[in-house]
């Protein structure tokens, strides 16, 4: 199997308290590979140590060979890892495509938020930035909304700009922190379309979400989490007939 990215023993403290704790997993270039488990469960703080947010407490981390320990965000960002926020992390003053500019011009540059300031070195370079920035609001359906202010965009566009500003840095994993929630079934389902079609682009994607039904539709593999702790892994037919997981998680709710 070719190294993609492999977490070894990583745990998280906060105050004493493991919210990820020995955690082991690997996943495979090209696949979508889901985190689920109950609120809580660590999921976020997973994310948030493989873009460089947190250090791990102890433990290692590698993409594509390389270690993730002690690399800022936009390090790993270079390295071709990005994400979406479970909180939409869109300038609500700028417009769509400003905001997807804003992805962009973190390509190559030195972070998310002086990348945000730098400007373009010339107008070609600009031009070009900003034909990558229109080609994926096409390739996210919001193209016809390309100039107008975020703040006026309905929530489940705003889901969508929040995948399109993460592809463009051009990722070749893309890290997507509940995407639905907060969606109606119609858009989730879109979101669920938008998920097959980055993974046709040959974009990995690790998928944190909470409706099961997308989850099993979309994922090659999933990784369930219980209190920052491994509770299992396998394919979506394996973790749906998993007892310890349905007993921990997927049975909440029913009966
Ligand atoms: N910065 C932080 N400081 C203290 N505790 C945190 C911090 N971030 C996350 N936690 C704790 O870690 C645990 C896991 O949280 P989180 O990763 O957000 O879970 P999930 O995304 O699975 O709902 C929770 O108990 C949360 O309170
Ligand atoms: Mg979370």
């Amino acid at each position: 199997m070719d190294l993609f990215l492999e977490a070894e023993n990583i745990t998280k403290t906060f105050g004493g308290v493991a919210a990820i704790f020995n955690l082991s997993f690997a996943t495979r270039k090209g696949s979508v590979y889901s985190v689920i488990g109950p609120n809580g469960a660590g999921k976020t703080t997973l994310f948030n140590l493989l873009t460089g947010i947190y250090q791990p407490t102890s433990g290692n981390m590698r993409f594509e060979g390389k270690s993730l320990v002690g690399q800022p965000p936009h390090k790993i960002s270079k390295l071709g890892i990005s994400r979406t926020f479970q909180t939409p992390q869109i300038f609500l003053n700028m417009t769509v495509l400003e905001n997807t500019l804003v992805g962009c011009h973190n390509h190559g540059s030195s972070g998310f938020f002086s990348g945000a300031l730098s400007l373009p070195s010339s107008r070609k370079e600009a031009a070009r930035l900003e034909e990558q920035a229109m080609e994926n609001l096409v390739f996210c359906g919001l193209d016809h909304l390309a100039n107008r202010e975020s703040d006026a965009l309905p929530y489940g566009e705003l889901k969508r700009l929040e995948v399109a500003r993460a592809l463009s840095t051009k990722p070749k994993l893309l890290l997507m922190d509940e995407p639905a929630a907060g969606l109606n079934d119609s858009e989730t389902g879109e979101m669920g379309e938008l998920i097959r079609r980055i993974q046709k682009l040959g974009i990995s994607v690790m998928l944190v979400e909470h409706n099961m039904a997308l989850v099993m539709a979309v994922s090659d593999g999933l990784l369930v989490l219980n209190y920052g702790e491994y509770l299992a892994e396998g394919t979506p037919e394996q973790i749906q007939n998993n007892p310890k997981v349905i007993e921990a998680y997927l049975g909440m709710g029913d009966d």
